[in-house]
């Protein structure tokens, strides 16, 4: 089996083809250089030529706040890209497994969303990355495609909410937190194993895949400092208090029920995630 990687110098990139190298599956691990998700037209062409049997689309335009004022730039990256990708993977008989969000949902009231909830994206980078769903799900008629929504996404390769709160907290006695939006943490290590599964598997479907437990940013922040021994306190706050350019959903609650119903393990509670995380990246010296 060969798989074609997108977005590896990406968190999410790096751990999967990590986890399909311990698997001993060949390998096209793909860079902006060779596959640039700004031209769709060179993107499709790369797809055909390396001609693999799944792609693991983890490559995205991510810049939440950003694509507020780049949303031509954000929607060629996460949609016109990704239909190239889609189109591509059904003229060859691939299977396409696409990386979504939390961020597809409203992100009101406490429940958690199954995957045929309503979507209503609240920003700009939600509505691409909901524009690629979409396009995945006209571009491939034959349905040998799946769809991952995951949330709050950290991992040794890049950076996250975590390790900006252990950079302050080096050299910060307090910091303040939002303690009013709620959804889980997710290792990339955990969700690759998951991905490099599915990529096996023809269990097609949209499913929903974050460490298991749920928390606040607040909370997130505080078990990692704990963790380090760091004394930083961290004080709770309201999103009032940190206004962001793109709105941020208060409710990223994702029920995982399709995991269970397509056989798929759940991912680790997000305490010992974030545990396996730190240790991590004091292996990396970080
Ligand atoms: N981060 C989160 O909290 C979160 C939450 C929910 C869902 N997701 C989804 O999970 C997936 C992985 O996220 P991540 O956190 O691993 O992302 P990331 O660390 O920000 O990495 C993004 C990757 O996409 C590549 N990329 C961006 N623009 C590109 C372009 N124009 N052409 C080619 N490559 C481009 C980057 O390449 P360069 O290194 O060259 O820039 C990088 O490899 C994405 O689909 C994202 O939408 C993320």
């Amino acid at each position: 089996m060969k798989i074609l990687v997108t977005g590896v110098t990406g968190q999410l990139g790096f751990d999967t083809v990590r986890a399909l190298r311990r698997r001993g599956v060949e390998i096209i691990g793909a860079t902006r250089a060779e596959m640039p998700l700004d031209d769709p037209v060179r993107t499709k062409s790369f797809v055909l030529e390396t001609r693999p049997d799944a792609v693991i689309h983890c490559a995205a335009y991510t810049a939440v706040d950003r694509a507020e004022d780049e949303k031509e730039l954000c929607r060629t990256v996460n949609v016109e890209s990704t239909r190239a990708i889609a189109d591509a993977c059904e003229g060859i008989d691939a299977r396409l497994v696409y990386i979504s969000t939390d961020y597809v949902f409203p992100g009101t009231g406490a429940n958690f969303y199954e995957t045929g909830d309503e979507t209503a994206p609240c920003n700009t980078y939600g509505a691409s990355k909901l524009a690629g769903e979409n396009a995945v799900r006209d571009a491939m008629k034959s349905g040998r495609f799946f769809i991952i929504r995951t949330s709050w996404v950290f991992g040794v390769h890049g950076r996250n909410f975590i390790r900006t709160i252990l950079g302050l907290a080096k050299t910060r006695d307090a910091l303040t937190v939002v303690d009013d939006q709620i959804g889980s943490p997710t290792y990339t290590a955990d969700l690759a194993e998951l991905l490099a599964d599915m990529a096996d598997s023809e269990k097609y479907g949209v499913y929903h895949a974050t460490n298991e437990g749920v928390c606040s940013w607040a909370e997130l922040a505080a078990e990692a400092i704990r963790l380090r021994g760091l004394p930083t306190k961290v004080t709770p706050v309201s999103s009032e208090m940190y206004p962001t350019k793109a709105v941020r959903p208060k409710n990223s609650r994702l029920s995982k029920s399709s995991l269970d119903r397509g056989g798929f393990r759940r991912l680790p509670d997000w305490k010992d995630a974030v545990n396996r995380y730190l240790a991590e990246l004091e292996a990396a010296g970080d």
